[in-house]
């Protein structure tokens, strides 16, 4: 993420659209982006392993590509599939925290880098962008420590820490994006042999629901998803950004063409003089 969010900040200096700030220009902007960013986020992977480069593949679909560019082999129609599937269903969500940062930045009537940029960094933290990763860690110390699912999950409630993966700040029921993301899970684990990591989320998911009440959200059961299409677990929330990149985009283009600073007021709860102001002279 932090990758993505400097390189993205660096792309605009290359933009043949740098300073045009309307409709039309910002609408080449964000396409250019959707394609910048999932390049990116392939290449960076590419790097640090010491792999070549790979070209993108015309005759193949946006997250075709990414898994090409990303594993250097062309993925079979199920993972094409799949991975195109979780794009679509991470792509928006109305005012999730990113997206408002990123609404706030262009607000100011700054431009679509910027507001990208703010949006990254407000994916990066673990109560949004970051939860599946911490799910995959989580399955991968279960699965690599021979543990009971239910009992490394219980141990977590019991020390009052929160279950990656699960509660979700608007929905209180369940968060249909993981009611796809759950057969994805299923059905990739047994076409590839590695049906460990369903069966677990699947236990553990019913125990934080027996016992918290709480409902799986979108970040659940993309962690094994994502692993399964041979993602690095460090790339979950760039993938996030991969897909997000589309509704942040809209976002701040809709904003753009209808705009109105967005300014929160914030209501002072503390003391009030003249109880506790003591004087400068007094003091
Ligand atoms: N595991 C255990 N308990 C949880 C929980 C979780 N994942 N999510 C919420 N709770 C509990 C809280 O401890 C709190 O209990 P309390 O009232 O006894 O203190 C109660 O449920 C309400 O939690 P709160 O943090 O106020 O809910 P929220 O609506 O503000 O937060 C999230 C929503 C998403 C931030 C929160 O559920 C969370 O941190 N989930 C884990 C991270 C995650 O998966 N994020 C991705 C979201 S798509």
């Amino acid at each position: 993420m932090d990758v993505l969010r400097t390189a993205v900040s660096a792309l605009a200096f290359y933009d043949a659209d740098e300073k045009n700030n309307d409709h039309d220009a910002n609408v080449r902007k964000a396409i250019r982006l959707t394609s910048q960013i999932a390049m990116i986020v392939a290449a960076y992977d590419r790097i640090r392993k010491d792999k070549p480069l790979v070209e993108a593949d015309r005759s193949l679909s946006h997250s075709g590509n990414f898994l090409l560019q990303l594993t250097g082999s062309k993925p079979s129609a199920t993972a094409e599939r799949a991975l195109d599937i979780a794009l679509i269903l991470h792509a928006d969500h109305e005012l999730n925290a990113s997206t408002f940062a990123a609404r706030v930045t262009a607000a100011t009537l700054s431009d679509m880098h910027s507001a990208i940029t703010s949006a990254i960094g407000a994916l990066k933290g673990p109560l949004h962008g970051g939860a599946n990763e911490a799910v995959f860690r989580i399955l991968e110390t279960i699965d690599r420590e021979k543990a009971d699912p239910v009992e490394y999950v219980r141990n977590l409630l019991a020390q009052k820490k929160k279950v990656p993966g699960f509660g979700h700040r608007v929905y209180h029921t369940e968060d249909p994006r993981a009611t796809h993301l759950r057969v994805m899970s299923r059905d990739l684990g047994r076409s590839s042999g590695q049906p460990q990591w369903y069966e677990m989320s699947e236990k553990i998911e019913q125990f934080v629901k027996a016992e918290k009440k709480l409902n799986a959200n979108v970040d659940f059961y993309s962690a094994s998803t994502y692993h399964l299409l041979g993602i690095d677990e460090d790339l979950f929330t760039p993938v996030f950004a991969v897909s997000r990149i589309s509704g942040w985009a809209a976002h701040v283009i809709e904003q753009l063409d209808d705009n109105r600073l967005i300014r929160p007021r914030a209501e002072y709860l503390g003391p009030t003089y003249p109880n506790h102001y003591v004087a400068i002279g007094k003091r």
